[in-house]
Order: structure tokens, then sequence, then C-alpha cells
């Protein structure tokens, strides 16, 4: 897999696996489980979750997922803004520990910016790592402003929404994060698969006898400093998401995905979900 070097100088794998959706319904946990230990057998070993997303039901099915295999795994967990006091996250990084069944989060997330003071959530990040709970941590969908102020503080990555149907990051914040030298993480990469009907998508797949979703997702490992993070727990989507790494796009398909899906001609403010 090839990889992306973060500031901290560890690396970060441009293609990994969301987990937003799972851990919520118990009948569906074990299918969901076997998605992404088929996604880490293809080399998709970093995986992405959350505190919020199942209300930890997701880092159990990330736990279950990983049993005996923990230490080929990148994981990344997210705090919520409410829990990212300088203690309060201490307490919310040992509880995501334990659903997780691991000793360390290798990138641990601000999930968004709240009311607590963004220097003291970084003071409680850094104090996490000092404790070897985590690796390294960083945030989620700050616009360029957010990272402006967060600057020098150690961020490793921010992760937002970019797709095709969403660039008004490469406006400002893309090249922000590139001058320094900080990976983007590209949440819904497949636009929760909305955008995939779409005319210029599928004309460029056709070309390519491949999928709309790997053409969206072969797009965004195209660009430079980008990580991919597709959720999918159909194990051809699985197959599928991960042979996308091995497509090359020609100049001719990106001006098609240029004409379909045109890129910003001005500021705008950031999207989320
Ligand atoms: N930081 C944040 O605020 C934030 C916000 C949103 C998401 N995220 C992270 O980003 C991850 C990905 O984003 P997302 O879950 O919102 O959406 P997504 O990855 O854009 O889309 C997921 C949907 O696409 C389907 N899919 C996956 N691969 C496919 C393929 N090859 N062909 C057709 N359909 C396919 C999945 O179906 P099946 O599951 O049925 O296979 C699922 O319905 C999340 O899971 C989460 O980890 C972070």
């Amino acid at each position: 897999m090839r990889t992306l070097a973060m500031p901290s100088g560890r690396s970060i794998p441009v293609l990994g696996q969301g987990t937003w959706g799972m851990g919520e319904d118990p009948g569906r946990k074990r299918q969901e489980a076997d998605a992404l230990r088929l996604g880490m057998d293809l080399g998709m070993t970093l995986i992405d979750t959350a505190e919020m997303y199942g209300e930890g039901g997701a880092e159990e099915v990330v736990a279950a997922a990983l049993a005996g295999r923990r230490e080929q795994a990148f994981i990344v967990s997210k705090v919520y803004p409410h829990n990212a006091g300088r203690r309060a996250v201490q307490a919310a990084c040992e509880r995501s520990l334990a659903r997780l069944g691991t000793g360390h989060i290798d990138l641990y997330l601000l999930h968004w910016r709240g009311s607590v003071p963004l220097a003291e959530t970084l003071e409680g990040f850094e104090a996490l790592k000092k404790a070897g709970k985590i690796l390294d941590y960083g945030v989620s969908n700050f616009d360029v402003d957010d990272m402006r102020e967060a600057a020098g503080a150690g961020v490793a990555v921010n992760q937002v929404l970019y797709n095709l149907a969403r660039r008004g990051v490469e406006w400002d914040l893309l090249p922000w994060c590139r001058e320094h030298g900080v990976p983007l993480m590209a949440y819904s990469p497949l636009e929760q698969a909305g955008m995939l009907g779409v005319p210029g998508l599928m004309a460029v797949a056709a070309r390519h006898g491949a999928s709309p979703a790997q053409i969206a997702i072969a797009w965004l490992l195209h660009q430079e400093g980008v990580v991919a993070i597709p959720k999918a727990v159909a194990p051809a989507h699985v197959r599928e998401n991960r042979a996308a790494l091995d497509i090359v796009l020609t100049a001719q398909d990106l001006s098609d995905l240029d004409a379909a899906f045109p890129p910003p001609r001005r500021a705008t403010p950031l999207d989320m979900r």
C-alpha cells in the first residue's frame, strides 16, 4: 500500500476503510467485521472509526475484525467535541481503547470543532501521546482558518468531506495542507454512493472497464497528499475499492471528470456531513 508522510514522520496508508453506520445493529456486526477483515487481507489496513459511530458500536466491530492481528492495522478514531476537554479527552480515549481492545490508537482526531478551546484539546492530545495511548493526533472538519490556528501544534492530518461532487477544498484548504505537509483524509469519497450514476463518471468508468465508484476513488488517490476512506460492507464493494488503487487515470479522463464535476471558482465554506 502506498503511504504518505505525516508531519511527525510516521506514514499513513493512502487507502483505508470507513466504519460510519457499522455497529448500530447487533445482527449485522459479524458481516461488518468480516468486511473489514477482507479489506485488511487485501491491504487496506487503515480503519477509520469514531466514538460517535453506533455510540461505540463501530469501535467494537473494529475490535472483532482485528482479533489476533492488531499489529497489522492503522486505527483512526475520533473524540466528540464535547469530550475534548483537557481531562475529558483522557477518559474518552480510555473508553475507545477499551472498546477497540488495544493499548494504543494510531491516529486520534477531534471530530469537529466545538466549544472547548482548541489549545486545551491539543494539550490533552499531547498528554495522550506522551503516555503512548495515541501515536499521532489530528483534526476533522477543519476549514483553512481553523488549520491556520492549529498550525505548529503537531496536527498530523485533517479529515474532511472531499469527493468529485464536493471539490471546494481545492480552492484553499488542500493547497494549505500540501504546503504544510499535512495529509488530507477524504471522507465520504463516494458521496455515500449518491453520485455514482452521473453520466460523465459512468463514461470514464466504461472506458476503463471499471465501476464509477472505482473511478471516484482513483481520482481522489490521483490528488497529491490525499487519503481516501470508502466504507463498504458488501464484499464485492470491498474488492472493487481495493482494486481502484491500480487504476491510472489519463489526462483525457481527468478533463472529462472536470467537465462533469467542475472544480471550484471561488472560496466556499467547508462542506460537512
Ligand atoms: N469525520 C467526519 O465527520 C466523517 C463524516 C462522514 C464519514 N466519515 C468517515 O468516512 C467514511 C466513508 O464515508 P461514508 O461512509 O460517509 O460514505 P462513502 O464511503 O462515500 O459511501 C459509503 C456507501 O457507498 C457504498 N459503496 C462502497 N463501495 C462501493 C462500491 N465499490 N460501489 C458502489 N457502492 C459502494 C457503501 O455500500 P455498502 O456498505 O453496502 O457496501 C455505502 O452505502 C465513513 O464510514 C467514516 O469512517 C467521517
